[in-house]
């Protein structure tokens, strides 16, 4: 755990000059705008430890595999999202002395980003070898009023000398992945071009042929009077720079504003993409950065408005909340169903594949609570669009007619992860696929998404279950064999609770999707069974024969579900006994340690127990959460939010409070050491969904919002906002009252700690 970000409300702020953490800080105070992103890498050259990152959205390479024993069923690829070209660098030398800050006198440092416009801004003094000292103040953005344009405004002052400052601003395609699985470069240049103070290098992904085109031009100014100095270009493979040199007398401030524009052949055929750069670049020096920054305070402006949560008492709180929010508005707009929202989205290489199980499991609520309802749907687009792919995926593991496994790491939709104990065995995700399809249907009451897409995704979720589940004569009953949790420190164990609680609700739920269909939408329904080829009576028999007997390990004296069969025979010592050196376990013990402790990583049982929360008693709940949260590590982002959740639900404040926090600034002050390579970002919605459901206890039940708030010890007040159906409505909570305030045209009735109640529109309910 690290704790060298200074707390504020709207800034995360680094200062003084911490090599040894770079790469955190990097990956905190990253920058993106749904379209690509940026690790707050520095502009000049930097020899000391860096992972250099400039990523481009939905452009990635297929890595070939690499594994010990090649197993039936492995894909052939891990999908790596590319380290892209280099647009922010610049060169920058004093009287021939290059400027590095691994190599000279860091007198001050300073750098931060501002959530509220997505500016990060860097400052510092540097004294070189000769003893010349200069004060560099840089600021940059990746704009999201328009997507394909970048700008930077450099400035160097020279203090106590005048001299000849020369600076190269250039694009740099020569980049590695730095977990290449062979080292391999990705990109084959296309195309490039220099002239004058503009340029592009075009390139073009090998195996994927994605083209991206990143162009750049700048304009200089000495002490804010433009100067057209000379030009001399500089032209290597992939490279495109353009040097110039001016003379700075003692005093004087020379400010170049870098403009780059990144477009790729997602969004426009590979023949016009340069075009598209120069039209971008020409958009970007018309307006020039600062009003290309007005644009971007207005953008972001906006998002905030419906998306900020604001704490008053508690610092900490509200910049982990705010940065959670910020993070994940900066890595997915929703305004493309190709795209998806990638575990470290823009910040790091780690993951690659970009899609997970998180994005319908903990960033789907975010989205569906405070952007419009298409952003959502979009998220389920991307899945019906892969559907195909995931019943060739399952079809490659031996299962058949038209049962479907959805891959667990993806970006095409074809599986790319490659451990047997997850690829073949964590098959929960598939759980997680139906769960977002009722989540989406409950919280918009869009059932019309059943028909076409959300049925034919649980029909061919349900044929895998049926598939998969097997009967027991020893048990007399279905069982689930080999399976990995989401706890993924236990692998290949019989009767993973949430895995098996899943399948059978999958079962159920398609089961009340063909009873709606069949009423609502009989001739629909009829297409369907005919593309579908479902055969009613048949398939169905089978799935209610197992929901009635499924077994579910369980523990009568303590009255628990078990998370797996033979769990009991661990020896279960809290965490809390673990000594702080051997934390976190995954990076201190052996693999071999860890699967045979109790330890888990990251909510299971209790996962099923949250999304099914009615089907549980109170006195259930607690029992689970006091049996399994005092083993759980939370080495997995993902985990906290969970916890909070339950232990609001269950009135323990304080626990919600703690595991709130950790969520909150699992990034910022570093908890699981591993920030240095990306943010977590989809753990971001989790800590979304630990502030709404945990503080505010937000859940959707027939069609209407239920709240059950309180208000953490040392704060004064909150409040959060969220799009629900044709309602727009802001919630505050503080010391003495509950208040909701109706922003839109709609009336709206909610319950408010199980008491009905009607808000019309525009106007404010107050609770005491
Ligand atoms: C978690 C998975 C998660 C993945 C990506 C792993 O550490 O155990 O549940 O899908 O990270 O966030």
């Amino acid at each position: 755990m690290k704790n060298y970000i200074i707390h504020d409300e709207w800034k995360i702020i680094e200062e003084g000059f911490r090599q040894e953490e770079n790469r955190v800080t990097e990956s905190l105070l990253s920058i993106g705008n749904g379209r690509s992103g940026q690790r707050a890498n520095f502009e000049e050259k930097y020899s000391g430890d860096t992972l250099r990152g400039s990523y481009v959205a939905g452009v990635y390479y297929p890595d070939k595999t690499r594994v010990g024993w090649w197993k039936n069923g492995y894909p052939e690829y891990f999908a790596k999202i590319l380290n892209a070209a280099n647009w922010i660098g610049i060169d920058v030398c004093v009287d021939g002395e290059e400027l590095d800050l691994n190599r000279c006198e860091v007198l001050s440092f300073y750098r931060d980003i501002d959530m509220k416009s997505g500016l990060l801004t860097r400052q510092f003094v540097a004294r070189l070898s000769s003893g010349k000292q200069i004060e560099v103040r840089a600021k940059r953005f990746l704009s999201i009023a328009d997507q394909e344009i970048g700008a930077i405004s450099y400035s160097v002052k020279a203090l106590n000398f005048s001299g000849e400052l020369s600076l190269t601003p250039y694009i740099d395609g020569n980049v590695m992945n730095e977990d290449s699985n062979y080292d391999e470069v990705f990109w084959i240049g296309v195309s490039q071009k220099v002239a004058g103070s503009s340029g592009f290098v075009c390139m073009e992904t090998k195996k994927t042929a994605f083209q991206v085109c990143t162009g750049m031009n700048f304009a200089v100014s000495v002490d804010n009077r433009p100067v057209a100095p000379e030009f001399t270009v500089v032209e290597e493979e992939k490279y495109v720079g353009s040097a110039f040199k001016v003379w700075l007398k003692a005093g004087e401030e020379i400010c170049l504003e870098k403009y780059a524009a990144i477009v790729s052949t997602l969004y426009y055929p590979a023949n016009k993409l340069q075009d598209a750069t120069e039209k971008a670049l020409k958009r970007a020096a018309a307006k020039g950065f600062d009003k290309l920054f007005a644009d971007q305070e207005k953008a972001w402006e906006k998002r905030w408005e419906t998306s900020d949560i604001r704490i008053d008492g508690d610092v900490a709180a509200q910049q982990g909340i705010r940065f959670n929010i910020f993070q994940l508005n900066q890595t997915y707009l929703g305004d493309d169903e190709r795209l998806n929202i990638g575990p470290k989205g823009f910040t790091g290489e780690k993951y690659g594949g970009v899609t997970y199980w998180d994005t319908e499991a903990y960033c789907l609520p975010f989205t569906l609570g405070t952007a419009p309802q298409m952003v959502s749907k979009n998220l389920l687009l991307y899945r019906y669009k892969h559907l195909s792919k995931a019943i060739e995926n399952a079809k490659k593991l031996g299962f058949t007619d038209g049962a479907a496994l959805y891959p667990m790491v993806t970006i095409n939709g074809e599986e790319c992860h490659n451990e047997w104990e997850i690829t073949f065995e964590e098959i929960h995700r598939n759980g997680a696929m139906a769960y977002a399809i009722y989540n989406y249907i409950n919280y918009t009451g869009d059932r019309e998404y059943l028909a076409p897409y959300g049925f034919e995704v649980l029909l061919a979720l349900s044929r895998f279950w049926s598939q998969r589940i097997n009967w027991s004569d020893v048990k007399k009953k279905f069982v689930l064999l080999g399976v990995t949790g989401p706890n993924e420190y236990e692998n290949n164990v019989n009767n993973n609770f949430h895995t098996s609680y899943m399948a059978v609700w999958t079962l159920k739920y398609t089961l009340e999707a063909i009873d709606y269909l069949k009423k609502e939408h009989p001739l629909l329904f009829e297409d369907l069974v005919k593309k579908l080829k479902l055969k009613e009576l048949k398939e169905t028999s089978r799935w209610k024969k197992i929901i009635k007997d499924m077994y579910f390990p369980y523990d009568f004296t303590r009255k628990i579900y078990l998370q797996q069969d033979g769990f009991l025979d661990k020896e279960l010592i809290p965490a809390s006994e673990l000594k702080p050196e051997d934390r976190p376990i995954n990076q201190k013990w052996s693999w071999d340690r860890i699967l045979r402790s109790p330890y888990i990583k990251q909510a299971d049982t209790l996962q099923s127990i949250y999304w099914f929360e009615d089907e549980f008693d109170r006195e259930s709940i607690e029992r689970h959460f006091d049996f399994y949260e005092p083993l759980t590590v939370h080495e997995s982002s993902l985990s906290s939010c969970i916890h909070a959740i339950l232990a609001a639900s269950i009135g323990r404040q304080e626990k919600a409070y703690e595991m709130y926090l950790r969520t909150a600034r699992l990034d910022l002050d570093d908890y699981n050491n591993d920030t240095c390579d990306g943010l977590h970002i989809t753990s971001m919605g989790g800590t979304w969904m630990a502030f709404v459901q945990g503080f505010g206890g937000m859940r959707v039940k027939n069609n209407q919002l239920h709240f059950n708030p309180f208000i953490p010890e040392g704060w004064n007040s909150y409040s959060f906002r969220l799009n629900f159906r044709e309602a727009h409505l802001e919630f505050k909570m503080d010391k003495s009252a509950f208040s909701v305030f109706n922003h839109s045209k709609a009336n709206i009735d909610l319950v408010v700690r199980g008491k009905q109640f009607h808000l019309p529109a525009k106007k404010e309910l107050i609770i005491k």
